[in-house]
C-alpha cells in the first residue's frame, strides 16, 4: 500500500525548483496563442493548506518556500515564481501552498486544457471538488503513465507534460524513461519536464543514463542541493530534466539556481546543475 501525500511535502525546496521551472515554462508557452494542453501525469490533491495537520508534521515548507516568502530581490525567474504563490494568498500571509495543477491553472488561457492523472482516490477527489467549475480541466483518477501516451499528439500539436511520481516505488525510476520515449516518439516536438530527487545519487544519475540512450535530443538539466550528497539518508538535491526547453530557460535558471542554492542551502553545502545534457 502507497502512503504517499504531497501535503507532507508541499512548499518544500524541491516544490521551489520544480515550481520555478514550471512558472517559467508555461510564461514562455503562453506567449502563443494556440491553444496548449497541460498534462500533469501525478497531480497530488491541486493546492494545500499549510496549516493542515499534513503540512504540520514536519513544517517542511518552512526551509522551502517559507525562507523566500519575505525576500524582494529574487531573481526574475523566482521573483515570479514568488508572485504566482503570493497570488493563491490572495497578497496576504503564506497559508496556501499551490500545487503544479493549480499553478498551471493560474497561468493557463481559456481555451488552454488542463488533464490531471491521480491514481490516489482521497487526491483525485480533492483534485474534483477544488476544480469543479473550471471547464478547461479533467481529473483522471488512473495510472498516469499509461494515461497520458493516448493523448498525443494533441490536436493543436502545442502539449507541456510534467511527470512528478513521488519514486516511492523503484520502479519508477524506469516508468519514467519508458514514458518519455514512448511519448516522444508520438509527439516529438512536445515540451516534457521530469522531477527527479537525490535520496542516492547513483540511481538518480542512472535514470538519466537511461534516458539519454533513448536518443531523445534537446534536453536539459536542472539541479538544486541543499546538501552535500549522502547515501539513503533524506532527500539532498532535486532536479528537473527538461526535453525541447523554451531558449531561455537555460539563461533564466544560471540566474535563478546560484540564488536559491544560497538562500535554501545547509550553511555552506548548497549546489546546483544548470547544464545541457544533449544539444540539437
Ligand atoms: C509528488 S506528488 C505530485 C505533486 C504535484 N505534481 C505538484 O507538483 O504539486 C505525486 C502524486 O502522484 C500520485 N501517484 C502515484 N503513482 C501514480 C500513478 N501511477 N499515476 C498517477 N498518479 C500517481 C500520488 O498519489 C501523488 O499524489
Amino acid at each position: 500500500m502507497l502512503s504517499y501525500r504531497h501535503g507532507f511535502h508541499a512548499g518544500n525546496f524541491a516544490d521551489v525548483v520544480k515550481h520555478t521551472l514550471l512558472v517559467a515554462v508555461l510564461d514562455y508557452l503562453g506567449r502563443k496563442d494556440k491553444p496548449l494542453v497541460y498534462i500533469d501525469t501525478h497531480a497530488g490533491a491541486g493546492s494545500y493548506d499549510l496549516g493542515s495537520e499534513f503540512a504540520q508534521k514536519k513544517r517542511e515548507y518552512e526551509s522551502g518556500i517559507g525562507r523566500l516568502w519575505d525576500v524582494a530581490d529574487a531573481p526574475a525567474a523566482v521573483a515570479r515564481y514568488l508572485d504566482c504563490i503570493r497570488s493563491t494568498n490572495g497578497g496576504g500571509d503564506l497559508a496556501h501552498y499551490p500545487g503544479s495543477p493549480a499553478i498551471a491553472r493560474q497561468l493557463l488561457k481559456p481555451a488552454d486544457r488542463l488533464v490531471l492523472f491521480e491514481r490516489h482516490g482521497n487526491e483525485a477527489e480533492a483534485l474534483r471538488s477544488w476544480a469543479a467549475d473550471d471547464r478547461r480541466l479533467t481529473v483522471r483518477e488512473e495510472d498516469g503513465f499509461e494515461g497520458c501516451i493516448g493523448l498525443l499528439p494533441p490536436p493543436t500539436r502545442r502539449a507541456l507534460l510534467l511527470i512528478d511520481p513521488a519514486y516511492e516505488i523503484k520502479s519508477d525510476y524506469v516508468q519514467v524513461v519508458k514514458t518519455l520515449a514512448a511519448a516522444h516518439r508520438r509527439f516529438a516536438t512536445g515540451v516534457y519536464m521530469l522531477w527527479y530527487p537525490v535520496v542516492e545519487r547513483a540511481r538518480a544519475e542512472r535514470m538519466l543514463e537511461a534516458l539519454l540512450a533513448t536518443g531523445i535530443r534537446r534536453i536539459q538539466r536542472f539541479e538544486l542541493g541543499i546538501a552535500a550528497d549522502r547515501d539513503g539518508f533524506g532527500m539532498t538535491a532535486s532536479g528537473v530534466v527538461v526535453i525541447n526547453p523554451p531558449f531561455v530557460l537555460g539563461e533564466q535558471m544560471d540566474a535563478a539556481l546560484p540564488w536559491l542554492a544560497d538562500q535554501l542551502g545547509e550553511p555552506g553545502e548548497g549546489s546546483f546543475r544548470s547544464e545541457t545534457l544533449v544539444g540539437e
